[in-house]
């Protein structure tokens, strides 16, 4: 069974009196060690994709299957189920909350599910994998863009997602540090999961088993 297969998924937004379409048609079938890389122009459509695969923005039209059940057949409980569960999202652009420290930031989607035991090491561990294990304890306010964005990696991770889907991650990453990153997706594709990659970055290229292309809302594979 894929891991996800969109068919003639379209999102059609309003603006100033008339509508577009940000997605338009898209279709795509990623199965289970993929390392899929979305590229494109500024306003393609990639984020609004995005969006829709994680169950965040509903569709104009279309439909998204992960591992055969149907998004929209989904009820509230089910999508959260999904979201939480089933994939790791990195969204585009600052999503730590500033109130948390780093390490609560990342057990925040172990504990939103309230699951037993003790996610503490794995944090950690995750911490560790990303670079920063020594600023666990630290608050926001007190880190780089490239530090918050290592910290958004880790969380998408806590809940061992079977599909990960990651908005420009290492947008703020110097090239060592994005290339870590870059390795960490290709070992947690290897280990039977997805990863859908959104990024601008030609160097990501290597890692990457399956190239899209995305301009004003068609979505191409080009390899
Ligand atoms: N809520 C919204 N209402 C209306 N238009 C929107 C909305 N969200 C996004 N858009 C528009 O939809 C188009 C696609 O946006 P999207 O964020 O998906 O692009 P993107 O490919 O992720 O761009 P970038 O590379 O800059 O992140 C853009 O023209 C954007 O302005
Ligand atoms: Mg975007």
């Amino acid at each position: 069974m894929k891991m996800l297969v969109v068919r003639g998924l379209c999102k059609e937004y309003r603006r100033g009196g008339g509508t577009f379409y940000a997605v338009r048609d898209a279709a795509m079938s990623v199965g289970d060690g993929d390392f899929v890389c979305i590229s494109g122009q500024s306003g393609g459509g990639k984020s609004t994709l995005l969006n829709m695969i994680a169950g965040l923005l509903e569709p104009t039209s279309g439909s998204i299957t992960s591992g055969g059940r149907e998004l929209a057949g989904m009820n509230d409980y089910e999508l959260s189920l999904y979201r939480n569960e089933r994939i790791g999202y990195i969204p585009q652009g600052q999503s730590i909350l500033p109130n948390l420290s780093v390490i609560d930031n990342v057990l925040l989607p172990f504990y939103l599910y309230k699951k037993t035991g003790d996610p503490t090491g794995r944090a950690m561990t995750l911490l560790d994998r990303v670079g920063i294990a020594h600023l666990a304890e630290a608050y926001p306010a007190h880190l780089s863009g490239g530090e918050l964005k290592r910290t958004a990696i880790a969380r998408s991770l806590i809940n061992s997602p079977k599909m990960l889907l990651a908005d420009e991650p290492t947008v703020d990453l110097d090239p060592r540090n994005a290339e870590e990153v870059m390795k960490i997706f290709s070992d947690i594709s290897r280990d039977s999961a997805a990863v859908i990659l959104v990024t601008h970055e030609a160097n990501s290229a290597r890692w990457v088993a399956r190239r899209f292309s995305m301009e004003s809302g068609i979505l191409k594979e080009t390899t």
